[in-house]
Formats: C-alpha cells, structure tokens, sequence
C-alpha cells in the first residue's frame, strides 16, 4: 500500500518536473544551518535534510564553511581529496573539488588543517563566493554548515543565503547563544527568513517551548520575527548513525525523528519555492552589500 508520505513525494516531483521545464535557467536556493553553541547537530542536519530534498527529486550541493574543522565527510561516510582550500591555493574551481555524497548529494569539504583557516580574509573569502555563484546555475539547492558562533566568517556565509535555520537546544547557553547569533545577523543588516529548529528534545511540547521563549526574546529586544521549522527528539538513533558514519535518515528511515526531517524538507519546499522569482535579491547583490557595508 502506498503511504501518505510516497503520494506527497510524488507529488513533489510532479511539481519539480513541471518547475524544471518552465526554468531553464537554474538559480539555487541558498540555506544556510547555523548555530550560536557548538555541537547542537548543524552538520548531522545539514546532511539528513538534504538527503530529504535529494529524494524529492532536487539537486542539493552540501558546503561545509567550517573551514579547518570540516567533519562533513565523517557524518557523511565519505573521503574527498579535495576541500575549498583548493579553490585559493590550487586554482581549482568548485566543480572540481565538489565530491559524491550519500543518494546524490554532492558534497564540498571545508577541509581539516591550519591553512583554512586562511581562508578567511576578504579576498580569499570572495573569490570563494564568485566560485559559489557559478554553483548557483547547476543545481537547486546549496545548503551552507556554518561553524558555531558569530564569527565574521560565520556572519559572511550567513548573509549570502537567502534564510538560515538555527539549532538550539534546551540548554540554557544554547538559547542564549541562539539569541547572540540572531542579535549579531540584525545588527549586519541581515534581512532574510530566520528559521528554528529544536534539537535535543524530549518531545513536541519541549520543542514549542523553547521556541516560544527565543521567540519572545527575539521579538521584545530586537523587534524581529523567527519562524518555527520544527524539532528533533534526543534519541540514540542519531548517536549510533554518527559512530557508523551512515545519516540516520538511511540507516533508520523509520525512526520519528528521520520523519520530522521530511516532514521539514516537504513544507520547505511547500513554502514558496520559486527558484525564478524575479524580485530575489542575486547572490552577487548580498555579497557586494557585505563588502559595501564594511566599507571596502
Ligand atoms: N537528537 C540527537 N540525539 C542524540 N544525539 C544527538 C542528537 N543530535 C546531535 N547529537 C549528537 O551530537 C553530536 C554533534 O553533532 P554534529 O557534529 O552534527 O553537531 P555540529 O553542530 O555540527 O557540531 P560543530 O559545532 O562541532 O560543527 C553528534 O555526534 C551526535 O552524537
Ligand atoms: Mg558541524
């Protein structure tokens, strides 16, 4: 018997069939996974949602901005020989440091070693931005794992998406750090959609919990609004997938919280995704406006 979640697939990709005949000319949508405290599941989420995209039938590249401390490739149980370094001191594009992933997903490493970390001045990180944009045209979805924190580099690869999740937890430093992340965004004149998702939880209500307090917070000291994308239970599942290095939406498609990833990439999607939408400000207009707000 066919299940809800197959016939809402399929019509997703009725959908995305009809979208790709109407758009020959590809622009990908750019989201970025962000968090303020470390170690809160930014690159366990990043991979498992996009693997739910990739089954609904969309072309999805995973960046790892965590330049030096990248672990794509270990939650993802894969080995690349290339990473972004390459594009700065190897001249290489990013067609060819972009690797296979799990189900489709290609993968770009942000490497492991102190020369990433180099990485960071404004004209490496630009020259690694005109890159991405080329990336743009040749697929749907670009999904950027930032580091923790609120780093300028971390703030850069933020402002050049066009929305953010972030992943808080019920530790108190979590939402705080949340908070410091989403205060630093608006005071950069960050404008796109914020995004929350409650990871770590004991159960729907802890999720809504949690938000509801970030979102009072957020909309008292800084007049914004944060959307609820949903929540992710503590369970030994995601544990055990990241010891076998196998994404726990594969190794355990069952499990409720690999169908709250589903659940989340389907109403993404459902949202308003409209890759041709003309008024969208161009990846090249945000990194310009970073680099003219800094005055350089
Ligand atoms: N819902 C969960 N249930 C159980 N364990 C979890 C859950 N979410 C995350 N973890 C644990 O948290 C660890 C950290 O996950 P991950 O590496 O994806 O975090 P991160 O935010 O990317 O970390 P970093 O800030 O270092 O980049 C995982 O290895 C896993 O053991
Ligand atoms: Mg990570």
């Amino acid at each position: 018997m066919i299940d809800q979640a197959t016939k809402l697939r399929e019509m997703m990709r009725t959908k995305l069939k009809e979208e790709k005949l109407e758009n020959k000319n590809k622009k990908a949508r750019v989201l970025a996974i962000s968090s303020g405290k470390g170690g809160v599941a930014k690159t366990n989420f990043a991979i498992n949602f996009s693997i739910s995209l990739r089954r609904l039938g969309y072309d999805v590249v995973v960046l790892d901005a965590d330049l030096g401390l990248s672990n794509i490739e270990i939650i993802s149980g894969i080995s690349l020989n290339n990473s972004i370094s390459d594009i700065i001191f190897a001249n290489k594009d990013i067609f060819e440091i972009m690797g296979n992933g799990p189900e489709g997903v290609k993968i770009i490493s942000g490497g492991s070693g102190l020369k990433e970390l180099k990485l960071l001045d404004d004209e490496n990180f630009n020259k690694l931005i005109s890159e991405i944009e080329k990336l743009q045209k040749s697929t749907d979805f670009i999904v950027i794992d930032t580091g923790a924190g609120i780093s300028s580099s971390v703030i850069n690869f933020i402002m050049t998406a066009d929305e953010v999740i972030i992943i808080c937890t019920p530790d108190p430093t979590s939402l705080m750090d949340s908070y410091t992340l989403i205060k630093s965004l608006v005071y950069t004149g960050y404008t796109g959609k914020i995004n929350i998702v409650c990871n770590l939880v004991s159960n729907r209500d802890e999720g809504r919990e949690i938000f509801e307090k970030l979102y009072n917070t957020v909309e008292n000291f800084l007049r914004v609004q944060i959307k609820y994308f949903g929540y992710i239970e503590r369970n030994r599942h995601i544990r055990n997938a990241v010891i076998n290095q196998v994404p726990f939406i594969i190794s355990n498609p069952k499990d409720p919280n690999a169908k709250r990833i589903n659940i989340m990439a389907m109403n993404y999607m459902d949202a308003k995704y409209s890759p041709l939408e003309e008024e969208r400000i161009s990846f090249a207009r945000r990194i310009m406006d970073i680099f003219i707000r800094r005055g350089d």
